[in-house]
């Protein structure tokens, strides 16, 4: 429904109006007091506004300024009997977007409201279609229309009734975590527990009695018996992420309990019956850890039956716009604020971006900006400085080829300023940024120490 307001002084004008220009689809509101008339603007929102130029305590274009400042978007149309050109220049300006002589002839408003009626209506049309087009690329949390990700779709489908393990590789930021959960969900094990286990964060001695437990006595200070991770989702799936940081020896319990589907404690003989569905992830090359001998090629073929691959964000720059809407739309719900959209030069910059925290990292920097942002449309300046320099440079290009682009800054300034670039593309996960800038995690620990980074 489409709605027009008409604010006249003279009652019997607003008569003729609301006579006159009644149609289908078209709700008609009037008022002949300009203060009432704004208040009906806030409350009902309308999409078409007819003002008379010249009324008591409030005049046309006063009004029109407080429209044009409630809703840039309102079409308003002044009229009046005491047409000047400097007057209609004025309002122009000031955002009308007509200006008539009175009395005015109705059927030439007739023909210009029904116009604006239809623009409105394609407009809601267009609107629908876009958040049709969102609901239809939706899947399990996921967003994509581009060929790359309707494959994954398809595959996780296809796979997600049969597998019992599978493997997730991709780059950082990608949607591995969102890959498992989906699998998880539309499997026969969707019903029971998803436990996670992050290898990066597990320290190397606590490792098997994390996954595997221990028996009372299996060391000091194993005072009772404790069930692991595979048995706490016993009935549901594990989903063991950055599988690549687990050690060697782990990998070959892990394989056991794979091939067996039972898990023997730690200081146990016993083993025990499991069902377990397995997820793993990394974004690591495993070929190049097979080759390295730090993961168990036996393994890889074990979990790689099933192998999903979730694509860089660069090559499926077609998901971009329909990525925003969504990431923009939840940013408005959690920060409470209208955002409308970006701006033609912001979307030209986002689309320029080689991205290489992928998904995470236009997450944050649309969280960021949506934050930041005192307009209901995002601009270039809302955005982060490193998307503004002209080659939006990965990190850890610029860190190897420092061919002193900022000399001014000391070396330290600079390797700070790769650190913190890095931290938060990486969504705060040290290990992440430390793949990004293509360190050890070590040195990544060291290096925020060094700089007092948290
Ligand atoms: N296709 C997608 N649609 C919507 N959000 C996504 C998509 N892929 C990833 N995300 C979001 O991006 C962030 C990073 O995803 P995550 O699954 O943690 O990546 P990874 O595990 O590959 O590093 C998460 O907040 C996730 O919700
Ligand atoms: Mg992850």
């Amino acid at each position: 429904m489409v709605k027009l307001l008409a604010v006249d002084d003279t009652p019997s004008s607003l008569e003729l109006l609301s006579e006159s220009l009644r149609q289908e689809g078209l709700a008609i509101f009037t008022s002949t007091d300009p203060e009432e008339g704004l208040e009906l603007v806030y409350r009902e929102h309308p999409q078409v506004v007819l003002l008379d130029l010249v009324m008591p305590k409030l005049s046309g274009l006063q009004m029109l300024e407080r429209i044009v400042e409630f809703d840039p978007a309102i079409d308003v149309i002044l009229m009046t009997a005491h047409y000047t050109t400097e007057t209609a220049v004025e309002a122009i300006q000031k955002g009308a977007c007509d200006y008539l002589n009175k009395p005015v002839s109705i059927p030439a408003l007739r023909t210009r409201v029904a116009k604006l009626v239809a623009d409105v209506r394609q407009q809601q049309r267009a609107l629908q279609l876009d958040q049709e087009l969102l609901e239809t690329c939706r899947f399990e949390g996921m967003i994509g229309r581009s060929p790359l990700m309707w494959e994954l779709f398809a595959r996780i489908r296809r796979v997600a009734p049969h597998y019992r393990s599978a493997l997730i590789t991709g780059p950082t930021g990608t949607g591995k975590d969102l890959v498992a959960t989906a699998l998880h969900s539309l499997s026969p094990a969707g019903s029971g527990r998803f436990v996670t286990c992050n290898c990066s964060a597990v320290v190397e001695t606590l490792f098997e009695s994390e996954l595997f437990g221990y028996v009372k006595g299996a060391f000091t200070g194993a005072n009772s018996d404790k069930m692991g991770l595979i048995e706490y989702a016993h009935g549901g799936t594990l989903f063991l992420d950055e599988i690549g940081d687990m050690p060697l020896a782990t990998q070959a319990k892990l394989l056991r309990t794979l091939q067996n589907q039972e898990v023997t404690r730690v200081g146990s003989v016993t083993p025990r019956k499991v069902d377990v569905h397995v997820v793993a992830a990394t974004n690591r090359d495993v070929g190049e850890l097979i080759a390295q001998k730090l993961f168990r090629e036996d393994l890889y073929y074990r979990l790689a039956m099933v192998e999903l691959k979730t694509p860089a964000l660069n090559e499926r720059k077609e998901d971009l716009p329909l990525l925003e809407k969504y990431f923009l739309e939840r940013f408005s719900t959690q920060f409470n604020k209208e955002i409308r959209g970006l701006t033609r030069r912001a979307q030209i910059l986002l689309a320029k971006h080689s991205w290489p925290g992928n998904i995470r990292e236009l997450e944050n920097t649309l969280g960021h900006a949506s934050m930041m942002t005192v307009s209901d449309v995002i601009d270039v300046e809302d955005l982060p400085q490193s998307l503004r320099r002209p080659n939006g440079g990965t990190p850890a290009a610029a860190g190897e080829s420092s061919q002193g682009s900022d000399s001014s800054a000391s070396f330290e300034d600079h390797e700070k300023g790769l650190l913190v670039d890095a931290l938060a593309r990486a969504g705060g996960n040290q290990s992440e940024a430390a793949r990004i800038l293509k360190i050890s995690r070590d040195r990544m620990r060291y290096k925020m120490a060094k700089y007092d980074l948290r």
